[in-house]
């Protein structure tokens, strides 16, 4: 079962998140400093990157945006391919307390024990995704979901208003 996240850290950490977005100059920077805030503040947070659907592309890919944490060699995913690809095919958040057990797993990093995706929507439709990486099994409990899910719907509003 999942260790959640201190309550009252993920409530900082959200209220941050909504300061950053109110002062953002644009989507990508709001990203930027999201990843940024996600990765120093919550300590089991990794890995944290925005994956966003290519316009155009036939068939559709994810490439990686702003993160932060080590290099990847996964910069393009496929809809078919990963927990990424799944997150993004479904439209649903995927919450992997063990990458190991899962064997649609890309893996990044040695490290990397649970994984959390988020899809992002604009105007309803799937956009991209927030994608997080942990050291630690079963990292993400609801509190992170609901913090990573917030995250990930201030960066939908901020590419609908753009
Ligand atoms: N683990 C992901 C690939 C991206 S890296 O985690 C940065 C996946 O399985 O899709």
């Amino acid at each position: 079962m999942a260790i959640t996240s201190n309550p009252r850290k993920t409530d900082d950490v959200r209220k941050a998140a909504g300061r950053l977005s109110s002062e953002a100059r644009s989507a990508d920077q709001l990203m930027e400093k999201i990843s940024l805030l996600l990765n120093k503040e919550m300590l089991k947070y990794n890995w944290v990157g925005f994956y966003m659907l290519e316009a155009g592309a036939s068939p559709p890919a994810l490439v990686l945006g702003r993160y932060q944490g080590a290099m990847t060699v996964h910069t393009r995913i496929g809809l078919n391919q990963g927990i990424c690809g799944a997150a993004a095919a479904s439209g649903k958040t995927l919450v992997v307390d063990d990458v190991k057990k899962d064997p649609r797993y890309l893996a990044c990093s040695l490290e990397t024990k649970s994984e959390i995706v988020v899809p992002i929507f604009v105007h309803g439709k799937v956009a991209g995704e927030l994608d997080i990486d942990s050291h630690f099994l079963a990292a993400f409990g609801d509190e992170d979901r609901e913090l990573v899910e917030y995250c990930a719907q201030l960066v939908g509003k901020r590419l609908e208003h753009k």
